[in-house]
């Protein structure tokens, strides 16, 4: 969907949760074209990089500092084979990010609700939280509403929807139905569209 082309796509860093061919995508490309860093977790590096592109492996609890930017990987709730190697290749485990360069952003990744993700807002304090609310392979747009609280965030911004027809959403009704409860607000970035954080 977005009207950015990858073969034009500029970026300093390259964070990927999961195997899935609509998130690992055009990763590798991009990574080979720019010389930069995909950050994935360990198997899912290893793969990247066994298919030309560079990747920083991590796993689960850990953190890494990329010019002045510190990404930690923080648990998912979801599966990673790696579609494009027909799922023999196992992708490891799914993942989130929290990535800090003064301001916070928590990308959820695929996930279901877990009740750590309060333990993720005490911990990490997000400014932006990015949570799916597309359900079927995600948390639904209810239960990503408890996530935003959970995580105490100012900022919140729908994810994972309307991509295809089994996760078609009304985010619209999920941002009013936040922002008439509680203080935060919902961002509904279009496609391209830049975010400033
Ligand atoms: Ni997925």
């Amino acid at each position: 969907m977005s009207p950015i082309k990858p073969e034009e796509l500029e970026c300093d860093i390259i964070c990927v949760t999961h195997g899935h061919a609509d998130h690992l995508g055009d990763a590798i490309s991009i990574s080979k074209r720019t010389g930069r860093s995909v950050v994935a977790v360990h198997e899912l590096a290893q793969y990247i990089i066994g298919c030309g592109g560079k990747a920083e492996g991590m796993n689960i609890g850990g953190s890494i500092k990329i010019n002045k930017t510190v990404i930690s990987v923080v648990p998912a709730h979801h599966s990673s084979g790696i579609d494009a190697a027909s799922f023999k290749i196992s992708g490891g485990v799914a993942c989130g990010y929290i990535i800090d360069s003064g301001k916070v952003v928590y990308h959820a990744g695929d996930t279901s609700l877990f009740s750590d993700m309060g333990w993720l807002g005490e911990m990490y304090r997000p400014d932006i939280v990015i949570l799916p609310i597309g359900d079927r392979y995600t948390m639904s747009p209810s239960q990503a509403a408890i996530a935003a609280l959970w995580l105490k965030a100012r900022t919140v911004i729908p994810m994972h929807y309307n991509t295809f027809p089994l996760i078609e959403q009304a985010p619209m009704m999920f941002k009013e139905k936040i922002e008439s409860k509680t203080e935060m607000n919902v961002l509904i970035p279009k496609p391209g569209e830049p975010v400033e954080v």
